[in-house]
C-alpha cells in the first residue's frame, strides 16, 4: 500500500467582485455587521457564462501542469460539488470532455463543505491500492446560483471558486499520512436546498416559495460546526499520534472566522498557523479547502516535512480531516 502525496495544485476564482458595500445595496445588512459577524469582506462570483466545471477546468489545468503531467494522463476526476452545472449528468463529465481528460473515469461526490476532504480520501485509496495511478480532486462551486439574494441570513455568506489537486504514488513516506470522516444524517434538515430533485421536483409552486434556495438554520449549524471540526482534527492526528502542536497549518472549511477561532481554542492552535482567506472568498463549500491549501502551498505558509491538516464540516451533516 503506497502513500499517496499531492503532485499539482491550482486554484480558480472569478473576476467579479461582491463587497459588503455592495450588498448594503441589496439587502438590509451592514459592512460591520458581516465583518463582525463572519469575518467576511467580499466574495467572488461566477460570471454569467461560468459554470461550475469552467471554474474546476481552471483549476483542473493549472494542477495538472503543476504536477508536469497531460490531461490524456489523468486516469480519475473526482469533482466535489453541490452546485453541479446540472442534477446529471456528472460536472466531473462535464470538466472532462473540457480539458480533454480523456481516459479518466469520472464522478461527482456530494458531501458539501467537506466534499474536497471526501474526495482527497477517496482518491486516495484508488492510488493506494494500484488501481490507478494518480487522480484529480476538485472542489469547484458556483454557491451564487443557489443563494437566495433577498436573504440576508445567507446571501452575504457564500461565494464562487474552485481548487483542484492532482493525487499520485509518493516515493517516500510523504503524502497523506491520516484522515477521519464522519456524517450525521439525522441533522439533514440544518442546512439544505430543499427543492430539483426527486422529493420537490421544479414546478411554478416550487420556484415561487423558493424551494430551490439555499436554507440553513445559522447558529444550530455554527454550534455543531465548532465541535465536529476540533473532534475530527484530534482524531486524525490521534490515529498517527501527533500532538497538535506539532501542526504547522491548519487548513479549515472558511465558513465563519469566529467558527475557525473557536475550532483553534479547542484543539489548542495558535492564531498564525491557520489559513485564512474567508476575508476575500467568503464560504465557498468544498472549494473553500481545496482553494485553502492550493493558495497556503502557494504563498509558502506550508513547506517541505511539515504537518498540514485540512478540516471541514458542511451539510449532510458531514465533516472530515485529513492529515
Ligand atoms: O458551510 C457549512 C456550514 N455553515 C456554517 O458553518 C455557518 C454557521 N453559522 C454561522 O456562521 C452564523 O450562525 C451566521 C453568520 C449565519 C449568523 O450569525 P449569528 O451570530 O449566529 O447570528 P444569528 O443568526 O443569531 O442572528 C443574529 C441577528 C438576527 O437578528 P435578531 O433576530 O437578533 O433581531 C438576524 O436577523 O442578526 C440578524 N442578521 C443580520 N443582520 C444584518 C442575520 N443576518 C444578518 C445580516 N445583516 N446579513
Amino acid at each position: 500500500m503506497k502513500t499517496v502525496k499531492v503532485t499539482g495544485w491550482g486554484t480558480y476564482l472569478p473576476d467579479k467582485v461582491l463587497s459588503n458595500a455592495d450588498l448594503e445595496k441589496m439587502v438590509d445588512t451592514s459592512d460591520e455587521w458581516i465583518i463582525t459577524r463572519t469575518g467576511i469582506k467580499e466574495r467572488r462570483l461566477a460570471a454569467d457564462n461560468e459554470v461550475t466545471s469552467d471554474l474546476g477546468a481552471e483549476a483542473a489545468r493549472k494542477a495538472i501542469d503543476q504536477a508536469g503531467l497531460k490531461p490524456e494522463d489523468i486516469e480519475l476526476i473526482i469533482v466535489a460539488t453541490v452546485t453541479g452545472d446540472t442534477p446529471f449528468p456528472s460536472t466531473a463529465c462535464y470538466l472532462q470532455h473540457k480539458i480533454g481528460a480523456v481516459k479518466a473515469a469520472c464522478f461527482d461526490l456530494s458531501a458539501a463543505c467537506s466534499g474536497f476532504i471526501y474526495g482527497l480520501i477517496t482518491a486516495q485509496q484508488f492510488i493506494k491500492t494500484g488501481f490507478y495511478a494518480n487522480a484529480l480532486v476538485i472542489g469547484a462551486e458556483v454557491m451564487s446560483a443557489f443563494v437566495d439574494w433577498q436573504d440576508r441570513n445567507t446571501c452575504v455568506l457564500f461565494g464562487d471558486g474552485a481548487g483542484a489537486c492532482v493525487l499520485e504514488p509518493s516515493d517516500d513516506d510523504r503524502g497523506i499520512i491520516s484522515s477521519y470522516l464522519g456524517s450525521d444524517g439525522s441533522q439533514t434538515e440544518l442546512l439544505r436546498v430543499p427543492g430539483g430533485g426527486s422529493k420537490i421536483p421544479a414546478t411554478k409552486q416550487s420556484v415561487e416559495d423558493k424551494e430551490h434556495y439555499l436554507k440553513m438554520s445559522g447558529s444550530e449549524v455554527f454550534k455543531l460546526a465548532v465541535r465536529a471540526m476540533a473532534e475530527a482534527a484530534n482524531k486524525a492526528l490521534g490515529k498517527v499520534n501527533i500532538d497538535c502542536k506539532d501542526v504547522a497549518c491548519l487548513i479549515p472549511h472558511q465558513a465563519n472566522i469566529r467558527i475557525i477561532e473557536a475550532v483553534a481554542k479547542r484543539i489548542g492552535l495558535p492564531r498564525d498557523r491557520i489559513y485564512f482567506n474567508i476575508e476575500k472568498y467568503g464560504n465557498m463549500s468544498s472549494a473553500s479547502t481545496a482553494v485553502g491549501f492550493c493558495e497556503a502551498v502557494e504563498q509558502g505558509r506550508i513547506k517541505k516535512g511539515d504537518i498540514v491538516v485540512l478540516v471541514a464540516f458542511g451539510a449532510g451533516l458531514t465533516w472530515g480531516a485529513c492529515v
